[in-house]
């Protein structure tokens, strides 16, 4: 970890953890077993985050296309899910990480919600990072579900719609108090943001990469961290 203090290191950094299932077909492996391997670099990634002094970290770890995949799949994912949460509660603990969910978490089955229930209220104090599950997420089922909770203020005279603006909407997403990602990172080389925090990620630099979700090391973080300490971020504006 030498010559840290020399990088810019971003607030918000989040990931679309892609390639599991590519990286298990490269082993000759189930698309299980890439999954498996995929939540041992979550864990690798968690003390990695911590020491790089990054306080939000976001991860795509189901979306709300992701009910499509195989009954037997998605099983899979969240019983890997329920696993990892009891296995990691204590370590977040430890690390002074506090968890918290974005996404319809209603929508979920009951046992992974509530060990995720568990996790948020067992981490919400005392904390120095955040990680962020985004579960059962879609970015543009994020905003639609603003513009419903606002068309109910409307509708109850609670609101006024000529106070509507950006600053305003923000504050009906699910985190609004989480600062924007500054930095974007999608593993096994996709270029596409697939309803992944439409809203949120405006600003952010994008930084893609080959390798897949499971091989994405130290090294490979250093990498991410390294491309975006280079560039210039300029929000729309002139130098
Ligand atoms: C994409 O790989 C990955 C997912 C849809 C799920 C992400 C889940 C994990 C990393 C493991 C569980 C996470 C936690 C937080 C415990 P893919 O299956 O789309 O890969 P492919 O495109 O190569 O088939």
């Amino acid at each position: 970890m030498e010559n840290i203090e020399k990088l810019k290191i971003p607030r918000h950094v989040a990931i679309i953890m892609d390639g599991n299932g590519r990286w298990a077909k490269q082993h000759g492996k189930e698309r299980v077993e890439g999954h498996l391997a995929g939540a041992e670099s979550v864990e690798r990634l968690l003390e990695i985050v911590s020491k790089y002094g990054i306080r939000y970290l976001t991860l795509y770890a189901f979306s709300t296309e992701n009910w499509k995949r195989s009954r037997e799949e998605v099983d899979a994912l969240m019983l890997l899910l329920t696993e990892f949460l009891r296995k990691n509660l204590s370590r977040l603990k430890d690390n002074k990480i506090r968890l918290l969910v974005t996404g319809r978490i209603d929508g979920l089955p009951e046992e992974p919600r509530n060990e995720l229930e568990k996790a948020i209220a067992e981490t919400s104090e005392d904390y120095e990072y955040t990680l962020i599950l985004a579960l059962n997420y879609g970015g543009r089922a994020e905003i639609a579900d603003a513009a419903k909770k606002i068309a109910e203020e409307v509708k109850n005279e609670k609101l006024d719609p000529s106070v509507i603006d950006e600053t305003l909407f923000s504050r009906y997403l699910y985190l609004p108090d989480v600062p924007d990602p500054d930095l974007m990172i999608r593993t096994s080389g996709e270029f596409r943001i697939s309803n992944f925090l439409l809203w949120e990620l405006s600003y952010a630099e994008f930084y893609i990469t080959d390798t897949y979700w499971p091989d994405f090391d130290a090294a490979e973080f250093r990498k991410a961290i390294e491309a975006y300490s280079a560039r210039d971020r300029r929000f729309g504006g002139r130098k």
